[in-house]
């Protein structure tokens, strides 16, 4: 296969593929994403050409793609996470079809499970929570708050630290319970992971000082962390 899209996993580098590992570690080329971890980026061939995502534009990127494809080269797109979620892997996948590029696709543990498994929450929870609402945070006032607030269940938000406060003062506004148990897990699946857990109305409060990469959680699963996260602190000890 010339090209392959792998998912990096959700931040630790063992929770890549083996696939995924297999495909880094046969590689001519590697073209991946500001957070894949270093660790990743060293299990190419030394004689591998990296390429680093700051420093192209996602249409370069896609060009690139094809053109070393087109040559026949060993490609591995590696992306954070799952390429299809929120990783713009469709855009490649599309744009990589059009140039007549064979390829193939790897997926990855998302951070959308992943990270708050890692902080002890189950985003389905028997008797809990049997729906997950996904939405991309960054366009905090592009969101739709009466249809998000009415969702059933468990709202992750990727990339909404930034606008934490209107996405909060949204969801009260539009009917969602102040008092929803609601968290931030900063670097999920890391060494250096952080977790703030508060009602919803105090969460953009509590999580000052945190930083991207960020991962809100918001719904009654939250509260199921303080049963687990114990046992998931030992578990993250021991790896
Ligand atoms: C562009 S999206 C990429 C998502 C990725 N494709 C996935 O499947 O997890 C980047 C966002 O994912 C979330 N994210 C990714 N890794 C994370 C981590 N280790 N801890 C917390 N959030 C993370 C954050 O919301 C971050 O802003």
């Amino acid at each position: 296969m010339s090209v392959v899209l792998v998912g990096a996993g959700p931040g630790d580098p063992g929770l890549i593929t083996v696939r995924g590992l297999e495909a880094v570690r046969s590689c001519e080329v590697l073209v991946y994403d500001r957070l894949v971890a270093q660790e990743l980026v060293d299990e190419a061939p030394p004689w591998a050409l990296r390429i680093g995502r700051e420093r192209l534009s996602q249409e370069e990127i896609s060009e690139l793609l094809v053109r070393y494809g087109q040559a026949g080269l060993a490609v591995v797109r590696l992306k954070g996470g799952d390429p299809f979620v929120f990783g713009r892997g469709g855009e490649e996948a599309i744009a990589l079809a059009e140039g007549g590029v064979p390829f193939e696709v790897v997926p990855g543990v998302s951070s959308l499970s992943a990270v708050p498994a890692a902080a002890g929450i189950p985003v389905t929870h028997r008797g809990v929570s049997a729906q997950v609402t996904v939405v991309a945070g960054h366009a905090p006032g592009a969101l739709d708050y009466e249809q998000l607030a009415a969702a059933a269940g468990t709202l992750v938000v990727f990339m909404g630290l930034g606008g934490l406060d209107l996405l909060v003062d949204g969801l009260i506004a539009a009917g969602r319970d102040p008092e929803t148990p609601a968290a931030v897990v900063e670097n999920g699946t890391l060494p250096e992971q952080r977790v703030v857990t508060a009602p919803l109305a105090e969460l953009a409060e509590a999580a000052i000082g945190l930083s991207p990469p960020a991962l809100v959680v918001v719904g009654d699963v939250v509260a199921i962390a303080e049963a687990i996260h114990p046992e998931v602190e030992q578990v993250l000890a021991r790896a």
